[in-house]
This record gives C-alpha cells, structure tokens and sequence, in this order.
C-alpha cells in the first residue's frame, strides 16, 4: 500500500485531530492551473467556500488569481487574504444588504446575481451610494452535472440562478435600472464533476444562448463558467493534480467567442482539495459482535463529508506496517451518521494510531462544526513544522 508522505514523528508531537496540509503539493498545482489557463489568458477566481484557511488563501492570492465569495465573510477574508476587490466575484442565492453594500464599498469586479429581485436590491443599495454596481447574470443552464444530488446546482428544480424562460424578463430590467451594469453571464452546475461531457454540454449550451442574446442586440463581455472540477479521492497519491490541461481545453475548443470576451472560472476543490488531510488518532479498537471498530477522535465535526454526501475519503493507518485487516471507521459523535468509513481496509490498527484522510483540503475545515460542544481543530503545513 502507498502511503502519503508525512512527518509522522512531528505528527506526534500535536495534538489530534488536525489538518495537515501539503504547501508543495499546493503550489506546484497553482503553478498547473496558472500556465494552463494563461494559455487561453482564462481568469481564475479561486473558489473561497471550498477552504478559506488565511495562509492557504494568501498563498493563492500571490499568484495572482481573483476569488469567488459566496457571503460577506468570504468577501472579506478575501480581501484581507490580499485578493485585489477588482477581481473578486460575489455569487449566492441569498445576499444580505449588509454583504451587498460591503461589495459595492470594496467596488468588487461583479456581483453574480440569481434572480429578478436581487437585482432590484443591488440597484437600490448602488443608487443609495452613487454607484453603478457590476453585475452578471447566473444562468440555470438545464445541464446535468452527472454528480451527487446534493451538489448538482444547474437543474431546473434546484434553487441556483435564473431559469432559462425567465431570462428575458431580467433582461428587460436592464433598460430600467440605472445602477446596475450588464457585464457577463455565470454558471455553475455542480461540483466534483469528473465526466468532461457535463463540461462540454455547458460549453454548447452557452453557444446557443449567446445567439439568443445577440438576436437582442446584447454581447457580454464576461463569461464566467463557476467551478465544478472534480478530484480522484481514490488515487491522491497517483493523482494528485486534477486534468486542468483536458478541462480548459474542452471549453477553448468548444466555445465560440465574440471578439474581446474573457472568460472566467471559480475552481475551488480542484485546487485545495488534494493537499490537505485530516490527520486522527484511534482511540479504541473496537471488538464488535459483526465488526471491528476503529473509533477516531475525529468526527463528522472535522470532515462531514462522508456524513453528508456517502463521499469516499482514502484512509491510511500511517503509524502501522501491520497486517491488513477490515474495520468500520467511526467518530465519537453521537449520531450513527459519524462513519468515515465500512469495510475498510487499514494496516492492523491499535489505541494511539495516526489514520490520514485524504483529500480533505476542500470542503473539510471549512465546514467543520463544534457539534457536542467539540473545538475546532488546529491547522499545520508542511513549510512550517
Ligand atoms: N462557484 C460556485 C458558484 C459554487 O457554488 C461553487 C461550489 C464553486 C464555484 C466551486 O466548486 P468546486 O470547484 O469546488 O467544485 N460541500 C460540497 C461541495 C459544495 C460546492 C458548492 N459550490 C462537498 O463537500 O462536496
């Protein structure tokens, strides 16, 4: 069995449960997801919600990238992270006046609306200050994201964006509204899509929209395509960097531009989520009367993804060479969700092992919660042991 590499004799000097995350493993796939999308001279905004850890985020504000908030919080951990407001792009169904106008004063590049009624808030709060806020519509682009129903965004039914048939109507109100700009459109279907047909469906379906608008006179200039590039939780050693060449290259092949458009993407697992684990310790080993219980001190607290969405995270018993054996990997929380995993294959496991779960740099320490009145675990990188 591979294991991941880690300092395991630093590892026990700390306090479990923690992330640990992997700076080189970091940089070195900023460094892929700069030189692919400058290829194309594509605009990258690093998706916040995905791990809005400050070191992580300062180091991926120095490449240059812009970011993709979802709330006022990420707003402004964004901007103190050292994003420019320039290039910060504020998306969600549901934005409070107070995160509306925290945008407006930083003159974000674009707010990302997603209904009809939004828009006429954004309108009032920029009039209320002078401003003329900038703004893209989210489109509900009816593409199937082939992914868990819980993070498939871009169907009819789900509550993201303006449907299709709606559209014209919120084009019309451009005429009215003096304080909002029209300057793009926005998608997002989904998240850990690892079939590039849903991404090439987008592509298409963009270039049939852009006809109907232009049949009213209207080109945009941005063209923004959300996030949604999914990572391998099965092979984070193998594959560590996601297919970023294949991604972009889809939509460069695909995409019909009217001259001077940019386009834009908001990834966000696809970047952090390879470099960062979960590091626990094992309590008991557990004789049930059908099973043997590896009971962490780790919980769905620290990574609810499993929980959440049946997500597979790779576990590894990176403390034994022991015999493999089979264990259910469980958490102290006391709900019968708080299962890491069934059946799982470990090194033989005893009281004081270190397990690593994988491929938990997205989505894990942001959404980590003091459920049973749990503190929320440290984070320690690789540069800085
Ligand atoms: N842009 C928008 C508008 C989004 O809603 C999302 C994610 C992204 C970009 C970034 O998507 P990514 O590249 O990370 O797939 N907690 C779930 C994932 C929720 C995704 C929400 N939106 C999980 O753990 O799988």
């Amino acid at each position: 069995m591979i294991k991941g590499i880690f300092p395991l004799e630093k590892f026990k000097t700390l306090q479990t449960p923690f992330y640990y995350y992997d700076i080189d493993l970091l940089k070195k796939t900023l460094d892929i997801v700069k030189a692919e999308s400058e290829k194309y001279n594509y605009h990258i905004h690093y998706a916040v919600k995905a791990n809005a850890n400050s070191r992580l985020l300062s180091i991926i504000a120095a490449y240059g990238f812009g970011a993709d908030c979802v709330s006022g919080g990420e707003v402004q951990a964004a901007l103190d992270a050292g994003f420019p407001s320039n290039k910060v792009v504020f998306a969600g169904v549901g934005k409070a006046d107070w995160e509306i106008n925290l945008g407006l004063d930083n003159d974000i590049f674009c707010f990302n609306v997603e209904s009809a009624v939004e828009l006429d808030i954004i309108n009032e709060l920029a009039a209320a200050k002078g401003k003329v806020a900038s703004v893209a519509l989210r489109i509900n682009p009816e593409v199937d994201a082939h992914t868990h129903a819980k993070i498939t965004t871009g169907m009819k039914e789900n509550k993201f964006g303006i449907n299709l048939s709606l559209l014209h109507g919120v084009l019309d109100k451009f005429s009215v509204l003096k304080n909002v700009k029209l300057i793009g459109v926005h998608f997002h279907i989904g998240s850990q899509i690892t079939d590039m047909s849903s991404f090439q469906d987008l592509a298409i379906r963009l270039n049939d929209l852009q006809d109907k608008l232009e049949a009213r006179g209207i080109i945009v200039e941005n063209l923004n395509f959300g996030g949604g590039l999914g990572i391998d939780y099965y092979h984070p050693n193998h594959l560590a960097i996601p297919a970023f060449e294949n991604y972009f290259s889809v939509f460069h092949r695909l995409l019909k531009l009217r001259p001077g458009q940019q386009v834009h993407f908001e990834p966000g697992r696809s970047i952090v989520g390879q470099c960062g684990s979960l590091i626990s310790k094992v309590l008991y080993v557990k004789e049930g009367e059908t099973k043997k219980f590896a009971v962490m001190d780790a919980g769905f607290t620290e990574l609810i993804r499993p929980a959440m969405y049946d997500a597979y995270h790779r576990i590894e018993n990176i403390s034994s060479d022991g015999e493999l054996e089979v264990y259910d990997v469980v958490g102290p929380i006391c709900e019968s969700s708080d299962v890491f995993g069934k059946d799982v294959e470990l090194n033989k496991a005893h009281r004081g092992d270190l397990l690593a779960f994988r491929s938990a740099g997205a989505y894990g320490e942001v959404m980590a919660s003091q459920y049973n009145c749990r503190q929320l675990p440290k984070a320690f990188f690789s540069d800085s042991l």
